[in-house]
């Protein structure tokens, strides 16, 4: 027989031998659907067995209550949940999180690659990248043993001194609940589980276990709610993860409105919600508002969903149906992302080279040329002299602390900075900027001064051609920052040296937004963000033009702390157990909505940054095809180098009333020849032209004329403008047209 002949014998028997492979245990049966093999596999559990996938185990030993770590937990990691061999059902193996396979604070660790920041990806605005990083990380979970990973992490920036906003995708609900949604779909495509978190309106750190964060419920549907939305309809994603924080008075993992309602309901969820780690609060509050996993069980004060759940439905506090209803959400998620029938293994190869690769186009679109005066970049290959200052450039790059951290090959390039423990150790990758620097300009003379004293740095800067400040600002979980000044007195550091040679171009590596007060006498700044793996190169490659920056600000950047809607951050570090609350009275308007519906004039606004190129728009048109408003416009490199883009699209209203002025509707990422030009077509989610009022879960359009905007940022004056016609409607929670409304 041919090998052909032979395929196609084995292929016809397939269906038979799988359907026979095991008729006891049907639900292994690939050919079912996930709804079907999660319901017979819970027909044949016990309670007990039921019981078993509504709890996670912490990955480690848990000092707060001295448990030691389950043995078969993967060491230093986030989770575990045991396994039903009974029923060939895996075990669940949970790590975090959103820049690749983080350790739990250990000196043995797992060292792995590390993406830029999430922030730093959501600054690429290219959807790709963001798919492309999620698939990188999660084929490293896989090979690590990992089936779960508990990323995207998709919370708003509200408060631009959150000290995990370098986690998130910044302040504009359709950019992060799409580039978030991306790196989701990356991480799943691996047949894991990710993990959508913190659910919801977790934008603080401070107080971040007891705070009740109060807004108005349709303003947090329009805006915090609608990223996650966003991220849930791109995926599918199999689990949600509830927040710490209190929202409007109840706990988010015990709240039935946002669990129940909301999230299951409105938007018809069908993954599990977990905890997050210490924030299940209840037994009885928490299952029947919708809570489906305990997650490291050993934070919490008690196994609320041991045998206190299994009493609860003994007495039927709990209704039977709903244990039931939480086992099956874990069983059909595990068949329906492939976790059942694509087993995990430790130990699995890992192609480093490759995925440094990936994690460095990814930094390389991220960065954002904030400003580039008096031809200071690209850098000149012809420079005689370079001094680069500061911020550990000689040995790598920054990361942000927190369970979030990825441990990187070849150990911390800077050892002992503090905090060495939790949220630490303070993290820098062996990617030097300067070591990249030096070996582009092997004739010139390339020196580094460490910063520390800002007159030895000034002296050492005079006379040079260039200099490069490499200012850091290094903020982690569960601690925000003090203010939104770079710490360590490097403001005067880099106004110092800034007197002593105009010359000077800033390098940042910071979570989110900060303040500049030396913007006017610098000549260039240059966002880094974190910047993963292979920062130092990515950086070199966009300061001497390999590469064409083209990331944008998925955040505003404001100019002082009194433009911001709470000038102080509220609470204090010092009593992490205090109750109170946080008003977020600006309600939807976030970031630039904010900003331009006060009027405040930003250091650099949201969708702001620059390109060695130029970039032209013309013929602009919106027109309505099948109920979605359709925009065209037309994209040209005026310019004299390659270079992407990111022509953004803003919707305003001309007579009804919004929570500000515009909206980002939509955008592309284009790359352009020198004097090539492009088509590029958007069509517009009709829900960015609606409202919901009062406690309702419908968008309403009111009908009228609108404003679309072709623009290079949020607040971009020049914005190309055309105005469009729109019929009165109601849409449904997911966007489709209804003629009759119901009531959230
Ligand atoms: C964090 C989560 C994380 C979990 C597990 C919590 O402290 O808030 O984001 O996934 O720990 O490590």
């Amino acid at each position: 027989m041919n090998r052909n002949a032979a395929l196609l014998l084995a292929l016809a028997a397939l269906p038979c031998l799988a359907a026979a492979a095991d008729p006891a245990r049907p639900w292994l049966d690939k050919n079912l659907d996930p709804d079907r093999r999660a319901a017979l596999a819970l027909k044949e559990m016990t309670q007990k067995e039921k019981l078993n996938w509504v709890s996670s185990h912490f990955g480690a030993d848990h000092g707060g209550n001295k448990t030691k770590k389950v043995p078969e937990a993967i060491p230093f990691s986030a989770g575990y949940v045991p396994p039903l061999a009974r029923l060939g059902l895996p075990a669940l193996f949970l790590t975090d999180a959103g820049i690749g396979v983080a350790t739990q604070n250990t000196t043995t660790p797992r060292e792995r690659t590390a993406l830029p920041s999430g922030i730093a990806t959501a600054a690429t605005w290219n959807r790709k990248l963001a798919y492309e990083g999620g698939r990188m990380i999660g084929a490293e979970a896989r090979a690590s043993g990992f089936n779960v990973m508990l990323a995207g992490g998709v919370n708003l920036l509200r408060e631009p001194r959150n000290g995990r906003n370098f986690e998130y995708g910044g302040e504009d609900p359709l950019l992060a609940g799409v580039m978030v949604g991306e790196q989701v779909r990356g991480i799943e495509s691996n047949n894991l589980i990710a993990t959508i978190k913190h659910y919801a309106l977790n934008a603080q750190e401070t107080g971040r276990f007891e705070l009740d964060a109060r807004i108005d419920p349709a303003a947090l549907r329009m805006s915090d709610l609608f990223a996650f939305q966003v991220a849930l309809e791109l995926t599918d994603a199999g689990s949600f993860m509830c927040a710490y924080n209190r929202l409007n008075g109840p706990y988010g993992c015990e709240h039935p409105w946002l669990l129940n309602g909301v999230l299951k309901g409105d938007w018809g969820f069908k993954g599990f919600v977990m905890s997050d780690w210490g924030a299940t609060h209840s037994t009885v509050e928490a299952a029947n508002a919708g809570l489906d996993q305990q997650s490291g069980l050993e934070f919490d004060r008690a196994h609320y969903f041991g045998g206190a759940l299994e009493e609860a439905v003994e007495s039927s506090f709990v209704p039977q149906k709903r244990l039931d209803d939480m086992a099956f959400r874990v069983l059909r998620t595990m068949f329906a992302k492939g976790v059942v029938d694509h087993p995990v293994q430790q130990d699995g190869a890992i192609d480093y080279e490759a995925h440094g690769r990936i994690s460095q186009a990814d930094a390389e679109e991220g960065i954002v040329l904030l400003k580039n005066e008096r031809n200071i970049l690209p850098l000149s290959r012809e420079a005689k002299k370079i001094v680069v200052i500061g911020g550990y450039a000689d040995k790598g790059v920054l990361a942000g602390g927190g369970s979030s951290l990825v441990y990187p090959r070849g150990g911390n390039a800077v050892p002992g900075l503090l905090p060495a423990t939790w949220p630490g150790p303070v993290m820098v990758y062996p990617s030097s900027p300067l070591k990249a620097i030096q070996a582009r300009l092997p004739g010139a003379q390339v020196v580094f001064d460490d910063g520390r004293d800002p007159a030895r740095a000034a002296a050492a800067a005079a006379g040079a051609d260039v200099v490069l400040v490499f200012a850091t600002q290094w903020v982690g979980e569960a601690l925000d920052a003090t203010s939104l000044s770079l710490p360590d007195n490097q403001d005067a550091l880099i106004a110092a040296v800034a007197a002593a040679n105009p010359k000077t171009a800033v390098v940042l590596e910071n979570s989110g937004p900060v303040l500049m007060p030396w913007v006017d006498r610098v000549a260039g700044i240059v966002e880094a963000w974190y910047p993963g793996t292979n920062g130092g190169e990515a950086i070199a490659r966009v300061l001497f033009g390999e590469v064409n920056p083209s990331g944008r600000l998925p955040a505003t950047f404001p100019a002082s702390e009194q433009q911001l809607p709470r000038p102080k951050l509220d609470g204090d570090p010092a009593r992490p157990d205090e109750r109170f609350s946080v008003d977020y009275h600006e309600g939807a308007a976030i970031g630039y909505k904010w900003f331009d519906l006060k009027g405040h004039k930003p250091l650099f606004p949201f969708g702001h940054g620059l390109s060695y190129t130029q970039f032209g728009y013309k013929d602009l048109k919106a027109q309505l095809v099948d109920g979605k408003v359709r925009v065209r416009f037309t994209v040209t490199n005026t310019g004299s180098l390659p270079g992407k883009d990111v022509p953004q699209v803003y919707v305003s209203p001309l007579a009804a009333q919004w929570e500000a002025p515009k909206r980002l509707a939509g955008w592309d990422k284009v790359e352009l020849a020198p004097g090539a030009s492009t088509d590029v077509t958007l069509a517009v989610d009709p829900r960015l032209f609606g409202v919901i009022k009062g406690s309702g879960n419908t968008w309403r359009v009111a009908g009228g004329r609108y404003q679309v905007k072709l623009a290079r940022h949020a607040l971009d004056d020049a914005a190309q403008t055309v105005t469009i016609q729109l019929p009165a409607q109601v849409l449904d929670a997911a966007g489709r047209r209804i003629t009759k409304e119901t009531k959230g």
